[in-house]
């Protein structure tokens, strides 16, 4: 790999306010416990707006959810991620003059994600109003290797003059979350989540220890300072904040350090969150901060090992789809109260929930290049399984379980169910994580102790949620994975991953009774009959089919509603969610996203190739790609049906959308799911991968404009390369035993290595 691949540089970054904001997102430093948005040290001026904020994945506040009318079982309270305090201040004086970007002259600047070494970079030459040259680099760290570590090294050198340096160094426990009333995507009203109990200062450790106002959690943030030179130093504590500050001198050529470590701790994962922060805050400070930056590089190492897509030939989507990779490891939850949140740990859009893009378009990756993070994501589902049962009877079920639509600890969190709780599909999606899970790594083991379980539960509520009318089975009054068409009967897409759902049920309940791995049935009393119900609603199923278009409608009164003109609408109405009333979009044929073509992708032997090609070309025309999640499930779709140049302009739309900003709401976090969705869009998509019962189907098509691209593959005990240039495709065993791989249809062995001529050129 080539290394400088691996660096996304911003030169002369702009200072203007908007642009700001979307850069704290795309530099914000994660690990999959915190998250830091890459807000200036010294702040911005004070008529600039900034969403200030560090983050820990899982940790949430109660609210209230206002429900203008009451009606029985509406959600009265959610789950909110909190901002917890701010470690990230550092004023700098020089000879007393405070360096601040918007004043003086700044003579050189940029900053940088190192996804190599895992640190960003923000570099900076300053001349102060008086004529003081310095330069400043400030790097930092969301350690992979201690996950509660969050590292700032700020060097200062003098370029021109000797004289005095001060650091004043903030560690403040008043903190907000952001809000924007105007903004369905984003909290809407103001409320301190936060609230200081503690504040201490101990051998040169600052420790501040929070409340969260509803939820009763505890967070510690401690801090300790490194200073390369002897100085003066004071800790003052003032109101809810503790300041430290250091003086020293500085030659002319000389460079000073200083080293901000903070740890977060908190009692969703430790007993006592005061004890550990300050236990880690030894283990981290008696090591050197090399020491540290050598793990992170160790790795990172590792993990592109295993995950990197290079692509040849086209260097700003090569780069883009780095950012993407390297984004989705700063946002997975590394633990089992922690998932990934729509926006990661980058912001705080959708309120830090969890949602079905990290099964269906995000697990995929992990589960292809690292097999135990996604077992691990099964392992948090399983988890809330309690309140996902819960949750089923508040919807008034009687069996099974419903997971939430969204959710940080298991209830569910959406206000307005249309587009919220009527999503039952997340069930399906959920069903089918686990089943690829199996298909990937056989392991029955984890099938028999935990998936299992959430298979059979979540199948039990198809048969609650369901009934059979006419012979056949039928799913009313659900919203697919298109929020601009909701509450509706027999959603393509919500019917064709239940079918297959209730036939997996059946499957896992004969391999588990084959292999004597029967203590789940016991457990929730699973019946014989309950298994027949199964197999008998899913041959059953009905899936929407219109013989004269020969696609497959969304639901049953899809195809009766008036078409929505794209073409006549003005392009300032987009996002349409924005700028029309639900009930307008609602009677209209128009999607915000795949749904009936994402259905085609994932169960794609449930209908003829003229069938899915049709409904292609019939979706594509009303589909705004309003969410992000869309453009790369189209991309996919575009390449089976070797629509070849469309596969490659929605990849692009797809790669670029944070980088570029795109969906202009960068600045409240990532789209994680979207980055999930760029990695299939080329395994799935240029490569052709499908992973079934017969083992994993590739058929491969290289886009113009590139010379080639490979990657690695799990799949059981193996490790498999791919690499696709202009000439063929090859295959070869990295390590494990030899596989049986289909290719274009064809079934080959691969023991070593094959190499196949490319089709579709
Ligand atoms: C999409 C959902 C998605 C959510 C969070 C919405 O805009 O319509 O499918 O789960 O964003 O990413």
């Amino acid at each position: 790999m080539k290394k400088n691949k691996l660096v996304y540089e911003m030169a002369d970054f702009s200072l203007d306010n908007d642009e700001l904001l979307v850069n704290e997102t795309l530099f914000h430093n994660a690990n999959g416990y915190l998250g830091v948005r890459s807000n200036f040290e010294e702040g911005y001026p004070d008529h600039f707006q900034s969403i200030r904020g560090s983050y820990l994945n899982g940790f949430y506040d109660l609210a209230e959810m206002k429900q203008a009318e009451k009606l029985y079982g509406f959600v009265e309270e959610k789950q909110t991620i909190v901002n917890v305090a701010d470690t990230q201040g550092i004023q700098l004086l020089i000879n007393q003059e405070r360096f601040s970007l918007f004043e003086g002259e700044v003579l050189k600047r940029s900053r940088t994600l190192d996804m190599e070494k895992g640190v960003t970079k923000r570099t900076i030459l300053w001349r102060s109003p008086k004529g003081h040259e310095v330069e400043i680099v400030v790097t930092r760290m969301a350690s992979f290797a201690m996950l509660p570590l969050f590292t700032i090294q700020y060097d200062v050198t003098a370029k021109n003059f000797s004289g005095e340096l001060e650091f004043l160094s903030s560690h403040i426990g008043n903190v907000q979350n952001y809000f924007n009333p105007d903004d369905p995507r984003v909290a809407a009203e103001s409320f301190r989540h936060i609230h200081v109990e503690r504040m201490e200062t101990k051998d040169e450790v600052s420790l501040i220890t929070s409340r969260t106002s509803a939820s009763q959690l505890q967070v510690v943030t401690a801090v300790k300072h490194r200073l390369s030179k002897m100085g003066e130093i004071n800790h003052h504590i003032q109101g809810e904040s503790i300041e430290w500050e250091v003086k020293t001198f500085i030659e002319e050529n000389e460079t000073v350090s200083l080293i901000k470590y903070t740890i977060f701790a908190d009692s969703i994962r430790e007993e006592n969150p005061y004890e550990h922060a300050w236990q880690l805050m030894g283990e981290a400070t008696t090591k050197s901060i090399e020491t540290w930056y050598q793990r992170q590089e160790q790795f990172l190492t590792n993990y592109w090992d295993h995950a990197s897509v290079e692509i040849d030939g086209d260097d700003e989507l090569s780069m883009a789809m780095y950012y993407n990779l390297y984004q989705l490891l700063q946002s997975a939850g590394k633990d089992q109260y922690s998932n990934i949140a729509a926006k990661g740990l980058s912001g705080e859009g959708y309120e830090g929930h969890y949602f079905w893009d990290t099964e269906m378009y995000i697990q995929p990756f992990f589960l292809l290049t690292q097999p135990e993070m996604a077992k691990n994501l099964i392992q948090y589902r399983y988890n809330i399984l309690d309140s996902a049962r819960e949750h089923a009877r508040i919807m008034c079920h009687t069996k099974g379980a419903l997971y939430p639509w969204r959710t940080i600890s298991g209830k569910e969190c959406s206000g307005y169910y249309p587009s919220g709780s009527a999503q039952y599909h997340i069930n399906g999606d959920i069903a089918y994580s686990v089943i690829n899970y199996y298909l990937v790594t056989k392991d029955l083991d984890f099938i028999a102790k935990y998936g299992a379980e959430m298979i059979f539960e979540t199948a039990r509520l198809w048969l609650d949620a369901g009934h059979f009318y006419q012979d056949q089975f039928m799913i009313h009054d659900v919203t697919g994975p298109d929020e601009y068409t909701c509450v509706v009967n027999n959603n393509y897409y919500t019917n064709a991953l239940a079918q297959y759902h209730l036939q997996w049920a059946v499957k896992f309940y004969q391999l588990l009774q084959a292999n004597d791995q029967t203590a789940v049935l016991e457990k929730i009393q699973l019946l014989p009959q309950e298994i027949e119900e199964f197999s008998k609603a899913a041959e059953q199923m009905y899936l929407p089919y219109d013989s004269e278009l020969d696609i497959n409608p969304q639901d049953d009164s899809f195809l009766s509603k008036r078409v929505w003109d794209l073409e006549k609408t003005p392009k300032d109405q987009f996002p349409l969610l924005l700028h029309y009333h639900p009930l307008h979009l609602y009677r209209h044929q128009v999607c915000k996203q795949a749904d009936t073509v994402l259905a085609h992708f994932i169960v794609e032997d449930a209908q003829s190739l003229r069938t899915i090609e049709n409904s292609f070309h019939y979706y594509e025309k009303i589909t705004t790609h309003d969410s992000s999640l869309s453009t790369c499930i189209f991309s996919i779709m575009a390449a089976k049906l070797k629509e070849y140049k469309k596969a490659y302009d929605y990849f692009g739309e797809s790669a670029k959308l944070d980088l570029f900003n795109t969906h202009k709401n960068t600045k409240d976090g990532i789209h994680t799911a979207n980055m999930g969705g760029n990695y299939m869009a080329i395994v799935y998509g240029f490569a052709g991968l499908r992973i079934k019962e017969t083992g994993y189907h590739f058929s491969p098509f290289l886009p113009e404009k590139w010379t080639g691209y490979k990657f690695k593959l799990h799949y059981e005990d193996s490790v498999i390369r791919v690499k696709v240039d202009r000439q063929s495709c090859q295959f070869s065993l990295e390590k494990g035993s030899r596989k049986n791989i289909h290719v274009y249809g064809k079934s080959y062995q691969l023991e070593d290595s094959l190499d196949i001529p490319l089709e579709g050129k």
